[in-house]
């Protein structure tokens, strides 16, 4: 293992980022200095069990020798050379994201939050300048939604905790709740014609594992359609496999005009992509959006290299068995600690376990770190479970062992 901090502890280490880095993080005192599959390990060679996968971003697990070999390969060929030029693995992986999602066009970015400032710009540029409709600044978005911390991203954000000493935000933004169609119908009502865009998650994911009630995506997409409005789903970190489904919009059957994506699109590396159909994409022509770093060859390169290994590996099929196992998994614990664990709620690879209370979670998170799991929780009290693609049943059932000794050792039962 090597180390750029030789001869000092890790104690040394959290107190240098305590007093170096800017104080939005509040970090385990955990130093992580290697992985291999689905095993993370400290500065001590302790090991744990990863079940966070660096907030769904490591689809492959760490080190999967073919994403190693990918990213080493286009090293040495070529790192960066700007949107002033064509790069090959731009253009494969343009294309492989185009045929799963049956969408026309991709914008590439290097994270979530700009993938969904380009789908805002997008619709707001197509109803304002494409379809002559400059009333049409508004968006409708979802209480407990998340699509990032830039300022757009943040305005259609519904967790007012994360507005707190940024306003005023970029104006427009409406909110229905999450799953209620007739709220979505009195805000469109409300609003006269100034919506021009829906942007949701297909399933509600740092807003604690909301699932959508039967019918409310389709419902959504029928409204979109009667008035014109854009919709936008944000896969950022539902997309590329994770549900079990390249997109988790084909398990409802229907196609967003835009669809934007990150997290784990490039296995750890920094990638986010915005598609588009046709009629949406056309409203960014030359010099109306950019991103320096967007569409870079070793970030695409290895998108291009998760989505083949997803494929040959049949990953797909994988996400969707294992997540069938972790649910009833986590079912049962709710049998096994009946009170303190409440639901548990998810699609595929992504699966949450309410618990009685936040303070809860929090013990229950810091008692797996103690046995060698890593776990966090999304809204306070729901523990989130996105381990990567390529988990086997062993990883899981060892998720599910550790999850229940920390539950155990966290009430006392
Ligand atoms: C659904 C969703 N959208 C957007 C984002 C923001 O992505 P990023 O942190 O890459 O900007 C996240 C991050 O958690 C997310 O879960």
């Amino acid at each position: 293992m090597s180390t750029l901090f030789p001869g000092e502890s890790t104690a040394d280490l959290i107190a240098r980022v305590a007093r170096h880095l800017t104080p939005n993080y509040a970090p385990a005192p955990l130093v992580l200095v290697r992985g291999e599959g689905l095993d993370v390990f400290d500065r001590d060679g302790k090991r744990y069990l990863d079940m966070v996968s660096g907030i769904a971003v490591n689809a492959l697990g760490h080190g999967h020798p073919r994403l190693v070999a990918a990213i080493a390969q286009q090293a040495r060929e070529l790192i960066h050379v700007s949107n002033l030029y064509i790069n090959e693995p731009s253009l494969a992986l343009a294309e492989a994201l185009v045929e799963s999602s049956g969408l026309a066009r991709v914008f590439f970015t290097n994270s979530g939050t700009e993938a969904n400032e380009a789908a805002l710009k997008a619709a707001r540029r197509y109803q304002t300048v494409v379809a002559q409709r400059p009333e049409r600044t508004g968006v409708l978005a979802f209480d407990d939604g998340f699509h990032g911390r830039s300022m757009g991203a943040l305005s259609v954000t519904g967790q007012p905790k994360y507005h707190h000493g940024f306003e005023p935000l970029v104006p427009g933004a409406r909110f229905a709740r999450f799953g209620d169609l007739a709220a979505v119908d009195q805000v469109l009502t409300a609003e006269r014609g100034r919506i021009g865009a829906i942007i949701v998650e297909p399933i509600q994911c740092e807003g604690g594992i909301n699932m959508p009630p039967a019918g409310f995506l389709e419902g959504l997409r029928a409204r979109a359609d009667e008035e014109d409005l854009v919709l936008i789903f944000d896969e950022v970190q539902t997309g590329v496999g994770r549900t079990g489904r390249w997109w988790c919009a084909e398990h409802h059957g229907i196609r967003p005009d835009v669809m934007t994506t990150a997290k784990g699109i490039a296995g750890g590396v920094p990638l986010g992509a915005m598609m588009a159909n046709d009629k949406v994409a056309q409203a960014l022509v030359p010099g109306t959006h950019a991103s320096t770093f967007g569409a870079n060859p070793l970030a695409t390169r290895a998108g291009l290299e998760v989505m083949r290994v997803i494929r040959d590996e049949g990953l797909l099929a994988r996400a969707s068995t294992l997540g069938q196992r972790l649910h009833a998994g986590l079912q049962a614990l709710i049998g096994r600690f009946f009170g303190l664990a409440v639901e548990a709620r998810g699609r595929g690879l992504v699966q949450g376990l309410e618990l009685a209370s936040a303070d809860l979670a929090t013990r229950v998170v810091a008692a797996a770190r103690e046995r060698g799991l890593l776990l966090n929780a999304v809204q306070g009290k729901t523990l989130r479970f996105v381990p990567a693609l390529v988990a086997t049943e062993a990883h899981i059932d060892e998720a599910l062992a550790l999850t229940s000794a920390s539950l155990a050792a966290s009430s006392g039962s």
